[in-house]
C-alpha cells in the first residue's frame, strides 16, 4: 500500500509506477533528507506536537537508517516512489507506527525544496574549493612566467606582445569571478522552506525558525507557495555552473591551439594525452576536448530547467522533479573538470623559446612604433596610417619593423630617430605597459598579489 493509498481504489499501473518514480536518481539526496528529518522531529518534540520519547525514536531510527544506507544494507524499492517514502517506510518498519507522525506539519513538497537546498550548499563548498585550487596553480604558473614573452590575438591573428603570466592571469580573474557567483549563490540558498507543507503552511505551531538553526540555514523562505515552488537557487547554480564550464573550454581551447604542431608553445604532459588507435605519430589534446566537449552537457542542464520550470502554476507540480537530475550531471561535470584541468596546467611543459619567437612576427610592435611618432607629436591617426604603409611595404620584402634601416625611416618621416629601434623591441613593448591590468612583469606581479588577496577574501 502506498504512503498516500488511502483514497485510490486501484493500484498503480506498473508503467506509470516505472515511469514517475525518482527513488533512481534522488536516493543521491539521502543524507540530505535524514538531516531533514531529524531537525523537524526535534522540532516537533520541541513545541509539543510528539513527546521527548517520540523524537528519541524517530531520531534514532533516522540515525541507523542513515548508518545502513551508507554501508550499503538499504534496498531502495521503486514503488516507494522517492527518497522521502522511502525513508519514511523503512523508519516506520523499523520503529512501528511512530515513523508515521514523522510528516506531520510537512510535505515532500517542502521537504524536497529543502534537500536540494542542503546538497547544493555542501556541493558549492567542494566547487569553491577545487577552483581554490586551480587557481592557486594559475597563481603559480603566473609567477612563473612573468617574463616568458609570447604573442597576444585578437581574432586569432598576431595581435601585441604580451606573456604568458599575463594571459594566465586573464583566467584567475575570470575563475575569482566563478568563486564569487558561486557564493552569491550560496548565500541566496542557505534559508529554510520547510513549514511551507504543501503550500499553504500548516495549522501546526511549528517552530520554522529552530528547523532552520538546527540545519545552519540563515533563515526561512518568507511566502509558502514560493517556498516549495521556487528553483532559483538551482538555476542560479546551473548558471553559474555554465559560466564557469564557458571559461574552462576557453582555457582548454587555447591549450589545444597552444599544443599544435603549428603553434608548438606548449606541450602537454604524455598523462594528460592521448593516442590514436591508427596513426602512430599522434598525441591528442583530448582531456582538454573533453572539458570543451562537457561544456555542451552544462549548458544544457541549464536549459532543461529553465524550460521546465517555464510557464509553471504555482506552486508544486510534477514536473519539477525534472530538477534534480540536471543538477546532478552539472555538478559531476563540473567537479571532474575542475579536478582534471588543475594537473594538467602544472604538468603541462611551457617552449619559452617558441613562444618568444611568435612574439616577435607579425608585427606585434607596429602599435608601439605608431605610439613612438604620437609621442613625438604626430597625430595618433597619422601616426597609424604612415605605420600602416610601412607594415605593407615590409611585408611584401618579408622583413620586420626592426630590420628596417634608420636611413629608410628617415626616407618616410624625418621624425624617426635611432631611438626607435628601442621603443619596438619586443622585450621593451612589454615592459613599457605598466598601466594597471596591463603586461609588464611588474604590473602582473601586482595582479598576482592583488589576485591572492581578493581569493582569500572571497572564501570566507
Ligand atoms: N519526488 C518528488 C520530487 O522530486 C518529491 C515531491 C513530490 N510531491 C508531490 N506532490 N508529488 O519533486
Amino acid at each position: 500500500m502506498k504512503l498516500w493509498g488511502g483514497r485510490f481504489e486501484k493500484s498503480t499501473e506498473g508503467l506509470v509506477e516505472d515511469f514517475h518514480s525518482s527513488i533512481r536518481f534522488d536516493q543521491r539526496l539521502y543524507k540530505q533528507d535524514i538531516q531533514g528529518s531529524i531537525a523537524h522531529a526535534k522540532m516537533l518534540g520541541y513545541v509539543g506536537v510528539i513527546s521527548e520519547s517520540e523524537v528519541n525514536q524517530l531520531v534514532q531510527g533516522l540515525d541507523e537508517i542513515l548508518g545502513d544506507i551508507e554501508a550499503g544494507k538499504v534496498e531502495f524499492e521503486i514503488g516507494a516512489e522517492d527518497i522521502h517514502m522511502n525513508v519514511e517506510k523503512l523508519l516506520t518498519e523499523r520503529i512501528g507506527s511512530v515513523g508515521k507522525k514523522l510528516h506531520t506539519g510537512r510535505s515532500r513538497n517542502d521537504q524536497v525544496a529543502l534537500d536540494l537546498r542542503l546538497f547544493l550548499k555542501t556541493e558549492i563548498d567542494q566547487t569553491k574549493s577545487l577552483l581554490q585550487n586551480l587557481i592557486q596553480t594559475l597563481l603559480q604558473l603566473s609567477e612563473e612566467h612573468l617574463e616568458t614573452w609570447m604573442p597576444g590575438y585578437t581574432h586569432l591573428q598576431k595581435a601585441q606582445p604580451i606573456t604568458l603570466a599575463h594571459h594566465l592571469m586573464a583566467y584567475v580573474q575570470m575563475f575569482l569571478r566563478d568563486v564569487g557567483r558561486l557564493k552569491d549563490t550560496r548565500k541566496r540558498l542557505n534559508i529554510s522552506p520547510l513549514g511551507s507543507g504543501a503550500m499553504a503552511g500548516t495549522t501546526f505551531p511549528l517552530d520554522r525558525g529552530q528547523v532552520a538553526r538546527e540545519l545552519e540555514l540563515d533563515g526561512v523562505t518568507l511566502n509558502s507557495l514560493d517556498g516549495v515552488s521556487d528553483r532559483d537557487f538551482a538555476l542560479e547554480f546551473l548558471a553559474a555552473a555554465s559560466i564557469l564550464m564557458m571559461h574552462l573550454s576557453r582555457l582548454c581551447e587555447e591549450l589545444v591551439i597552444w599544443s599544435s604542431g603549428e603553434f608548438q608553445f606548449i606541450s602537454m604532459d604524455d598523462g594528460y594525452s592521448t593516442g590514436s588507435s591508427i596513426m602512430p605519430q599522434k598525441k591528442n589534446p583530448d582531456v582538454a576536448e573533453l572539458v570543451r566537449g562537457k561544456t555542451g552537457r552544462v549548458y544544457g542542464d541549464l536549459m532543461a530547467l529553465l524550460t521546465v520550470m517555464k510557464g509553471l502554476p504555482l506552486a508544486y507540480n510534477k514536473d519539477m522533479q525534472e530538477d534534480k537530475e540536471q543538477v546532478f550531471d552539472a555538478v559531476d561535470t563540473i567537479k571532474k573538470c575542475l579536478l582534471v584541468v588543475e594537473p594538467m596546467l602544472w604538468t603541462m611543459q611551457v617552449h619559452r623559446d617558441t613562444m618568444a619567437s611568435g612574439a616577435k612576427g607579425g608585427f606585434t610592435n607596429a602599435t608601439d612604433l605608431a605610439d613612438y611618432l604620437a609621442k613625438k607629436g604626430v597625430p595618433f591617426r597619422e601616426a597609424h596610417e604612415l605605420v600602416g604603409r610601412i607594415v605593407l611595404q615590409c611585408s611584401k620584402k618579408g622583413i620586420g619593423l626592426e630590420d628596417m634601416s634608420l636611413q629608410e625611416y628617415q626616407g618616410l618621416s624625418p621624425i624617426f630617430q635611432e631611438d626607435l629601434f628601442s621603443s619596438i623591441g619586443i622585450e621593451h613593448c612589454v615592459r613599457a605597459r605598466k598601466i594597471t591590468g596591463g603586461p609588464s612583469p611588474e604590473t602582473v606581479a601586482e595582479g598576482i598579489r592583488e589576485s591572492r588577496k581578493v581569493l582569500e577574501k572571497l572564501l570566507w
